[in-house]
């Protein structure tokens, strides 16, 4: 017993939990994922599943996405790059849904699915299903040789490392990197992007794993920031564009391992209900970056002010305005709008460590959560 606490705490490698280990491990995790595959120099993207199949993604009406948990929210993220970038429809889909709803699959479709440590039953029946229909089946799998790599018809690996906490935290972004990596192959490969811009692109993807270096930066004052809000009973979290996934993804990770009730919401839907929740016990954190609808999230931010819910704002460095209204406010880097997720994110994963830390909820393992879900 006391060897196998020794070896945790090795393996743990100085952190306290393996959750606060795997989010600053983030920042290599993702240039593993990259490395060997986007070709800065050579102006090249190399991915083998996708090479060798190529036509199919050119040739595809349309792109589903199917996932859950964490990994869903990478898909929604991936729905808003392949559109935005690629020009390629996308659905995304929890796989528990698509299974049972008689889903209209063609041999015209492609499936991506999305798992961590691809043995997600859902998921893996979701593949099984759109391959009897015929479809090209994708995977964006962490554990190699899992299940679900071995049931799709090609894929690529994220390079996370193995992930031991059971909030999901390096997997999202290396997914989200992953993704974008296909989606920039394809925008290259139909025409969409011309070489000037598809540089732009890589060389900025190249610059995010020291981006999110400095994201990390952000912990010491999210911790002080997490110790306002350590008691709250709710707690809403507001984006759009790219990073309205994030929104759900943040409230997820309250809500997974502090027991904190937390919603993720588009931020102009906030009119069409949440507002009503906003008083000054309520703690709305509000991804606010300067590219991608600003003007229109800081007027949700004065909307919410005048409520007087409580503001927490992740911001670009060098932003004036948010800082103006909001109680506090978290500065990530500059990047291209569609990569700012692979930001946002990080102080969001640290909030939710550092709130269910301090009320002493077991962070690695929460109550009635697993790493893995094998049965329905
Ligand atoms: C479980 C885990 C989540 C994960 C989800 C999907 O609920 O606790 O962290 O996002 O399953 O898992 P997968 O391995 O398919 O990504």
């Amino acid at each position: 017993q006391e060897l196998k606490l020794n070896l945790e705490e090795i393996e743990k490698g100085g952190f306290d939990h393996f959750m606060l280990k795997e989010i600053y491990e983030q920042p290599r995790a993702i240039l593993d994922t990259f490395r060997g595959r986007l070709l800065a120099n050579d102006g090249t993207i190399k991915m083998a599943g996708i090479d060798q199949n190529l036509e199919k993604f050119l040739n595809a009406n349309r792109i589903i996405i199917v996932a859950c948990g964490t990994s869903w929210h990478a898909g929604l993220v991936a729905e808003y790059i392949f559109e935005d970038l690629a020009r390629i429809p996308v659905e995304v889909e929890y796989a528990s849904e698509f299974r049972y709803r008689n889903p209209v699959i063609t041999d015209k479709d492609v499936l991506i699915a999305i798992s961590q440590s691809g043995e997600t039953a859902d998921t893996l029946a979701a593949i099984k299903l759109a391959k009897e229909k015929g479809a090209f089946v994708f995977g964006v799998c962490n554990v190699v040789g899992s299940s679900i790599a071995r049931e799709t018809n090609a894929g690529a690996y994220t390079h996370a490392g193995p992930e031991i906490g059971v909030a999901s935290t390096k997997a999202f972004t290396t997914q989200i990197t992953v993704l974008t990596l296909l989606a920039l192959k394809l925008a290259k490969e139909k025409g969409v992007f011309n070489t000037t811009r598809f540089h732009e692109f890589l060389t900025e993807l190249e610059n995010i794993p020291s981006k999110v270096e400095k994201a990390l930066l952000s912990n010491p004052l999210v911790e002080i920031i997490s110790e306002v809000y350590k008691d709250s009973a709710n707690c809403l979290y507001l984006g759009r564009g790219y990073n309205f996934p994030v929104a759900l993804e943040g409230a997820l990770k309250l809500k997974e391992i502090s027991y904190i009730h937390a919603e993720g919401y588009p931020a102009a839907e906030m009119k069409h209900g949440p507002i009503a929740l906003i008083d000054e016990h309520m703690p709305v954190v509000v991804i606010a970056t300067n590219k991608g609808h600003y003007e229109k999230v800081v007027s949700n931010i004065q909307e919410i002010k005048s409520r007087k819910g409580k503001i927490i704002a992740v911001v670009t460095e060098g932003d004036v305005q948010v800082k103006e209204l909001a109680d506090h406010v978290i500065e990530i880097p500059e990047t291209l709008e569609s990569l700012t997720p692979l930001l946002t994110t990080i102080p969001l994963q640290l909030l939710s460590y550092h709130i269910a830390v301090m009320r002493g909820c077991n962070v690695d393992q929460p109550r009635n959560l697993a790493k893995s879900v094998t049965v329905e």
